[in-house]
């Protein structure tokens, strides 16, 4: 059963490699970020009291993304294993987790961390672009936009910049990085139980490193 958390930086490429690893493995790829933006995009109480964090590239308070993970580990297609991406993301976070694995009688099995120099992450940020109808991630050099719409909901993708790929965002989401996921990081570091990954590689490089990887962590 696989139950893997994805970490690294803004940009690193979590949410690409996390898309189709999840669906290879038919386990959910729950990213926090993007349950935050759709709760936004419905303007919920949660989506609406986030904003004003995400905009400014803060952290949203951890009560409430530990609620709305604890919410969605709970949902049926979870069972059978998940994929976090985006949570935890500082030690907190990590303690909250191992808590509520603990309440449900689960482990995490692998925690894959992605590097990249920092130069890197604002210029695959700046360029990034993200359908509004499938989600699915381009970027205006790296990963263009088809042509032809190749929108999972049919017809064109509907193409927008995220509100927080501004650059002020990005430099304070990446600020906010090291403070908060700093430490993170180097917990698990401390046990063993990191799997490291180079980033900076080409998409497909990544991809296929992260399934010798998971095949060699077993
Ligand atoms: P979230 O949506 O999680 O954003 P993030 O962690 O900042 O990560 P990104 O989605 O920006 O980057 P990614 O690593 O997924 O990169 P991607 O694959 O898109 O969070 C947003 C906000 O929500 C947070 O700032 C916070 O406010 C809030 N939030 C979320 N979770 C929270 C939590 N746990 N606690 C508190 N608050 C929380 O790739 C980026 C670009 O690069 C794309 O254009 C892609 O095409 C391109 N690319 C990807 N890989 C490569 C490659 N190998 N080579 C070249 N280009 C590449």
């Amino acid at each position: 059963m696989s139950r893997l958390v994805f970490l690294g930086p803004p940009g690193v490429g979590k949410g690409t490699q996390a898309a189709g690893l999840a669906q290879e493995l038919g386990i959910p790829h729950i990213s926090t970020g993007a349950i935050l933006r759709e709760a936004l995009e419905q303007g919920t109480t949660t989506g609406l009291e986030a904003k004003k964090f995400m905009d400014a590239g803060e952290l949203v308070p951890d009560s409430v993304v530990l609620q709305l993970v604890r919410d969605r580990l709970s949902q049926d297609d979870a069972r059978s294993g998940w994929l976090l991406d985006g949570y935890p993301r500082n030690l907190e976070q990590g303690q909250a987790l191992q808590g509520l694995l603990d309440e449900m009688g689960e482990s995490l099995e692998h925690v894959i961390y992605f590097e990249c120099a920092e130069s890197e992450l604002v210029r695959r940020l700046s360029g990034r672009r993200t359908c509004k109808t499938c989600g699915a991630t381009f970027h205006v050099e790296y990963a263009p936009i088809p042509e032809k719409g190749q929108c999972e909901a049919g017809g064109e993708c509907d193409i927008h910049q995220r509100s927080d790929d501004a650059e002020e965002a990005i430099l304070n989401r990446l600020s906010v990085y090291q403070r908060e996921t700093g430490p993170l990081v180097e917990h698990y570091k401390g046990q063993d139980q990191l799997v490291i990954l180079d980033g900076a590689a080409p998409i497909e490089e990544v991809g296929t490193a992260l399934r010798t990887a998971l095949n060699q962590a077993g």
